[in-house]
């Protein structure tokens, strides 16, 4: 069964220079390995990740997900099923929150500070629909 799992976290302090890219490299290749695709949104403080594919990948994902001591405050906003994937070309693509046009955050109601935690489950799935338009442009040499 297809399913999407949605979740916000903090940034574990210090965040160490290269850890998203580290974080980046390694989901892309273990992603692509087991059908797993979505969409990483970062900013100095913040995660919200989605991450799609088959429940069973996902179920054994998500306990190594919540003990990764790079985050903290770890909330699950979403686990559902779907019917199609909505970020199949990117087995993790990365948007940087603060080099998004901010309009799409205040669209979502992501005022000034973006703390992905007090999005509601629907603004959290369309912010991400929405943000996943901005990666042509997002170039991944940002991730850093
Ligand atoms: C914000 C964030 C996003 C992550 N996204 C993924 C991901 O999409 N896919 C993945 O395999 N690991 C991802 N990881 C890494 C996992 O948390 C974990 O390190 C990895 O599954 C290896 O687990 P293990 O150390 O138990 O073997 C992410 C980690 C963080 C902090």
């Amino acid at each position: 069964m297809l399913v999407e799992m949605i979740y916000a976290s903090k940034v574990a302090d210090p965040l160490r220079p290269g850890t998203v890219t580290d974080i980046l490299h390694a989901a892309r290749q273990f992603n692509a390995r087991h059908g797993l695709t979505g969409l990483l949104v970062f900013d100095h403080q913040y995660f919200l990740q989605v991450i799609e594919g088959d429940r069973n990948q996902l179920k054994r994902l998500l306990p190594r997900l919540m003990a990764d001591p790079r985050h903290t405050d770890f909330a699950l906003i979403r686990f559902a099923s779907i019917a199609q994937r909505q970020y199949a070309h990117w087995s993790m693509g990365f948007v940087a929150a603060h080099a998004v046009n901010r309009a799409v955050l205040l669209r979502h109601g992501v005022s000034d500070s973006f703390d992905p935690r007090s999005l509601t489950e629907s603004a959290a799935t369309a912010l991400l629909r929405d943000l996943r338009e901005s990666l042509a442009i997002e170039p991944l040499a940002k991730a850093a």
